[in-house]
């Protein structure tokens, strides 16, 4: 699902100068009394590719919903200057009945855009992932990865300048990840959209990212923040170098003593 309309907590004027994501302080208390977030200090800039990784149930969904305005923040400010954005959940959300092609063309349907405008922009997005020969396959006869293509495809129509994914590649086996890792950088540098991503995996975190957030457990806090050095697109020998083993390292020991508090 991808959303475009930003929550009232929100600014959506275009600045080229102010990072796209811009959260200050934020706290979400849900109304049943969960504090799942709290104190949370996070931007991300044009250019950056900033994952997120935290324990489970530390609110790492609920920041990405925050920026997606599809949640408000109790306490502070959440300001994201785009209401271009992509999201591609865990699951790939593709519908049963639709094939390819449709699953692909329906934001921009949702959108009201014109029939030959969303074919071309979905055949063009078909085309970035690499599903080129399958459009009229149903989701049902797509392997797993193939179907997180079709989800990156569907938001891709929308031109996102700010691109969420909560944990994409968690379901796919670690040869298909590591596929759509470098298929998710090649995206990143050639269509320059910002991203925020979500995982469990550190080793993916280091791979993809530009930085790699740490969050404590609930209530979500960042408790450290690596830049990685690595230049982009990225050599996928670089996860055999001790540069890298050093990083998976060190932001797995900060996610180890957040963890314990
Ligand atoms: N709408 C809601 N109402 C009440 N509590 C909620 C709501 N949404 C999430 N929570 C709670 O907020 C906390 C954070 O949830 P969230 O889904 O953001 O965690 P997460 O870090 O994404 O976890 P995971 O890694 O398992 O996906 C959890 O304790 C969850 O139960
Ligand atoms: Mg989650």
């Amino acid at each position: 699902m991808a959303i475009t309309a930003p929550s009232p907590m929100t600014t959506t004027a275009v600045d080229d100068e102010k990072p796209l994501v811009d959260f200050r302080n934020v706290a979400m208390k849900f109304p049943n009394g969960t504090v799942a977030l709290s104190g949370v200090d996070i931007t991300v800039d044009r250019g950056e590719f900033v994952t997120v990784v935290g324990p489970s149930g530390c609110g790492k969904s609920t920041l990405l919903r925050i920026a997606s305005g599809l949640e408000q923040a109790s306490e502070g400010t959440a300001t994201v200057t785009t209401d271009r954005i992509g999201y591609v959940f865990q699951d790939a959300t593709l519908l049963a009945w639709r094939d390819v092609q449709r699953n692909v063309e329906l934001l921009a349907e949702l959108n009201r855009r014109p029939k030959a405008e969303r074919r071309e922009k979905a055949k063009a997005a078909i085309d970035l992932v690499g599903l080129t020969g399958f459009e009229k396959n149903l989701p049902k006869q797509l392997s797993g990865g193939m179907k997180m293509r079709a989800s990156l495809a569907r938001s891709l129509t929308l031109d996102p300048e700010l691109f969420l994914f909560d944990e994409p590649f968690g379901a796919l086996d670690e040869i298909t990840r590591e596929r759509l890792n470098d298929e998710l950088i090649q995206l990143f540098v050639r269509e320059g959209f910002a991203g925020m991503f979500i995982t469990h995996s550190v080793s993916e975190a280091v791979y993809l990212s530009t930085r790699v957030v740490v969050m404590s457990g609930r209530p979500g806090k960042i408790v450290r923040a690596f830049d990685i050095p690595f230049p982009m697109p990225r050599d996928p020998d670089i996860r055999f170098t001790a540069e890298f083993a050093e990083l998976v390292g060190d932001v797995s020991h900060a996610l180890r003593e957040g963890h314990q508090g």
